[in-house]
Order: structure tokens, then C-alpha cells, then sequence
């Protein structure tokens, strides 16, 4: 056992900092006895150096990141500072000063991966990031580890705890978007511009990360298509309850069935209540794994909060610190097929339209050639009158988005449809 102590630089102390630190702390025995050497927080950067900070020796603490990550004895830097600048110059900085990195942000790691896992390579230093996704569930390094040997197809998931604690609130409790955010952000759960979770710009980020390690191949966040769930109405909800379905906003990474290109989306979606993913609630977070070999993983945890994503960054903690005592660095980045990344118009899925209608003969004949003439499929309709309108609710079999989207066009310049109330994709059937 080395008694000379790893010494690690935590920039930022806010929701994940302080927990990992909390737990640094309060677990360092068996810390050292799993690594084969003491971890000692050598230094701790913030922007608000007054603030009070439990269990934080006042001396450690800088407003001074970069002179901390320049001092040339730090062996590892976490940065769970957030966003993109500072945090990138701060890892790039540290790895030319000889620490490897551990972060949690997902907004850096989608933007700059490569990059980033260039510059470590470059200097022969580690950069972990399992906290990343999914808050404390395992999943980055099972992909990157455990199912190298295999190859995997599709990754689908719930992989954003805010705005799922806020559906699970919208559909349970019948609670107002604005109220269930509010919560979710008091519990530390959301982003510092909460936008980032509700318009799916967080989810989008980890798709972006997942297809990259799931498929060997470099994904970037411009090409994940997105939608937020800001438009997600409690209608929406009581639509999905008469399909005996609920809402989740969903993380889609794809592979073609030829094997040649692959897809990333984020958006809301139906699914049915039977699906595994409908019991995802609160800020709770599930993702399964289809590949060739194994068949279907789950994987399923707490997506977000202060101690869970830092039960992910003590593991990579662990991880880089045993390789730096072995004087190797572990896995990095795999992106040797260099797959085209397909548009939304190419994935297949199926769409739930609700139409306000005119209540009078041939409406429903007109709607139907309009799907007809795209090659879109009818599964179900549901017509409900109202005072000479009427609410009418298609629910198509799967067929390309371009041709759904298509559809949905040519309804919005019949006379005969008033308008186009909602429009939902169905998955997970
Ligand atoms: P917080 O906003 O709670 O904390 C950010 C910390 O960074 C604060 O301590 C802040 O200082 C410090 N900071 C901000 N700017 C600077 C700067 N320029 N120099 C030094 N320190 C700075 O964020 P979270 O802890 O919630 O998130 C941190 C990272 O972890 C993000 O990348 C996030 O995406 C990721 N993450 C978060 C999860 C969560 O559930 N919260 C889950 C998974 C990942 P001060 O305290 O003085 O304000
Ligand atoms: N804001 C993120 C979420 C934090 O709600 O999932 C975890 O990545």
C-alpha cells in the first residue's frame, strides 16, 4: 500500500461537488483500501469562495481553478463544474499538467468528446465520464467494457430525471408543468438553465454520448434530432390514458437494419402502460440495451441528484486513480466505424394525431386519403362529436416520420380540419 496520498482537485461544489466531497470524506478508509493508496482533496474551486460549505476545509477552497489545476502534484481532476467554458479549458489545462480527469458534464462531453479524448490520449491521461449519463446508473463503462465483444443495436431509455419527474408528476398528481419544475429544481435535479432538460438539449447530449460508445462511431449533438416536452398537455395525457398508454420523454439510438448508418432522437413519446419504461417514475432513469449476443438489457437507477451522480463520479474516481498506481489509463474513445448519421425523416415509428374536424359526411373519407396518399397506414380512429366538429384521433402503423410528417402537412390545408390538436409518437410496441 502506497502511503503517499493521490491528490485530487474538485472543481466546483455545488449539487455533485459537495456530495463528492461528502463522500471523500466520510468513506476515505475504504477508499484507500480499494484504490492501494490514500486520496486526499488537495483543492476545491468555486465562484462564490464566502459561501458556506459543510465539511469543506475553508483553506482548500479558490475561486482560482485554473492556478489549482496548474500546480503540477494533482493526479486527478473532477470537474463537475457544468457547462462548457470554463470546464473545457480547465481539462484540457489539467491533462497538460499531468492529471486525469473525471467529469460529469454531459454538455461538454457531447460537444467535445473527441477532442477532449484526444488531448488525453495526447498527454497519457484518463478521462472518465459515467456520471454523465443517467446520474448513478452504470452504463458508459458496461458499454464500453462489458459489451465490447457484442454489437449493439439500440439503446432506448429514459435518461433525464427532471423532465421525467415532472411527466410522472403531470400524469399522477395532475400537477402543473411549472410547479413539478420548480420542485424538480429545489431537488437539485435540473440543469443551471433548466431549458436544457425541458427542451431536451440534457437527453439529446446523452444520446449524442451513448450511440458514439454504443456504435463505435463519432455522433454529434447537431445530429441527435430533438424535441423538448414543453408542449406536453395534461390532453395529451388523458389521450394516453384512453390508449392505455403514458407519456415519457424518450432517448432513441439506433442502428439501420442493414447495419450501415445509424439514428439519435429525443423526443416525447406514448408508450404503452405494459412497457417497463411506463414505471419510470420520478427523477428515476431506465435504458435498455439491445444487442446481438446478450438480447435486452435494463439498465434502471436514480438519473439525478447530488449523491447518486456521485456515486458515479467516486467509481471513475476509483477507476483513474488505480490506473494511475498501475502507470496505465484505461478504455478511451472507440469511434473507428465512422457510420453516416440518418435524418429523422428515416426513422420508422408511429404517430398518434389528434384532429379537430367538421362534423359532416365524407371528413372522415378526406382524412383517410390523405394518409393513403403517403403511404401512411390507419391503425385505429376515434371520432368523438361535438357540436357539429368533432375531435377525431388517428393512430397510424409504423411508416417513415417523413411520410408521417408529410401527412400531417396535407391534413393542416384541408378546409374540413380545423386544426391539428396534438401530435405524439407511439414506441415500445
Ligand atoms: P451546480 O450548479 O449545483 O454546481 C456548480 C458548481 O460549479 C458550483 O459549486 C459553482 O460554484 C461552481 N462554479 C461555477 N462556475 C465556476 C467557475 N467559473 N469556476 C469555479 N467554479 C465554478 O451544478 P451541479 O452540481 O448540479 O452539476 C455539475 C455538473 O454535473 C454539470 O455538468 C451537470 O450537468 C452534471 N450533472 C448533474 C447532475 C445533477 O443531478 N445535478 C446529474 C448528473 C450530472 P458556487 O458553488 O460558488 O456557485
Ligand atoms: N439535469 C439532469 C437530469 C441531471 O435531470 O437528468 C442528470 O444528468
Amino acid at each position: 500500500m502506497r502511503t503517499r496520498p493521490l491528490k485530487v482537485a474538485l472543481l466546483g461544489c455545488g449539487v455533485v461537488g459537495s456530495e463528492v466531497a461528502r463522500i471523500m470524506t466520510t468513506h476515505a478508509d475504504d477508499l484507500t483500501a480499494r484504490i492501494g493508496a490514500p486520496v486526499e482533496l488537495a483543492g476545491v474551486a468555486v465562484r462564490r469562495p464566502s459561501k458556506v460549505r459543510e465539511g469543506i476545509d475553508p483553506s482548500l477552497v479558490t475561486t482560482d481553478a485554473t492556478a489549482l489545476v496548474k500546480r503540477g502534484d494533482i493526479d486527478v481532476v473532477v470537474e463537475v463544474i457544468g457547462g462548457i467554458e470554463p470546464a473545457r479549458a480547465l481539462i484540457t489545462t489539467a491533462f497538460e499538467h499531468g492529471a486525469s480527469v473525471v467529469s460529469a458534464n454531459k454538455a461538454l462531453i457531447a460537444q467535445d468528446g473527441a477532442a477532449l479524448h484526444a488531448a488525453a490520449v495526447e498527454h497519457g491521461r484518463d478521462l472518465y465520464y459515467e456520471a454523465a449519463v443517467a446520474g448513478a446508473i452504470p452504463l458508459i463503462r458496461p458499454l464500453r467494457e462489458s459489451l465490447a465483444g457484442d454489437k449493439v443495436n439500440r439503446v432506448l431509455g429514459i435518461v433525464n430525471g427532471t423532465t421525467n419527474f415532472i411527466l410522472d408528476a403531470m400524469d399522477t398528481t395532475g400537477a402543473g408543468y411549472q410547479e413539478a419544475l420548480d420542485e424538480a429544481t429545489a431537488l437539485g435535479y435540473a440543469e443551471a438553465d433548466p431549458t436544457a432538460d425541458v427542451e431536451g438539449f440534457d437527453a439529446a447530449a446523452k444520446a449524442a454520448i451513448l450511440a458514439g460508445i454504443a456504435f463505435h462511431t463519432r455522433v454529434r449533438l447537431d445530429d441527435v434530432y430533438r424535441e423538448g416536452m414543453t408542449e406536453v398537455t395534461a390532453a395529451d395525457f388523458a389521450s394516453a390514458k384512453r390508449m392505455g398508454c403514458t407519456i415519457k420523454l424518450l432517448a432513441i439510438c439506433e442502428r439501420a437494419a442493414d447495419g450501415g448508418s445509424v439514428t439519435a432522437r429525443v423526443h416525447p413519446a406514448m408508450i404503452p402502460l405494459s412497457h417497463p419504461l411506463a414505471s419510470v417514475r420520478e427523477a428515476y432513469n431506465a435504458v435498455f440495451v439491445e444487442a446481438e449476443a446478450a438480447g435486452q438489457l435494463m439498465f434502471y437507477g436514480p438519473g439525478a441528484g447530488g449523491s447518486p451522480t456521485a456515486s458515479a463520479v467516486l467509481g471513475d474516481l476509483v477507476a483513474v486513480c488505480r490506473n494511475k498506481l498501475a502507470e496505465s489509463t484505461g478504455p478511451g474513445d472507440s469511434a473507428y466505424t465512422q457510420l453516416p448519421v440518418g435524418s429523422m425523416g428515416e426513422v420508422v415509428t408511429r404517430y398518434h394525431i389528434s384532429l379537430d374536424v367538421a362534423d359532416k359526411p365524407g371528413v372522415l373519407a378526406q382524412v383517410a386519403t390523405v394518409f393513403a396518399e403517403h403511404g401512411v397506414s390507419i391503425d385505429t380512429v376515434r371520432q368523438t362529436g361535438k357540436d357539429g366538429e368533432a375531435s377525431l384521433v388517428v393512430v397510424t402503423h409504423r411508416a417513415p416520420d417523413a411520410a408521417l410528417t408529410g401527412t400531417v402537412d396535407a391534413l393542416r390545408s384541408l378546409d374540413t380540419v380545423r386544426g391539428v390538436a396534438s401530435i405524439m409518437r407511439v414506441e415500445g410496441e
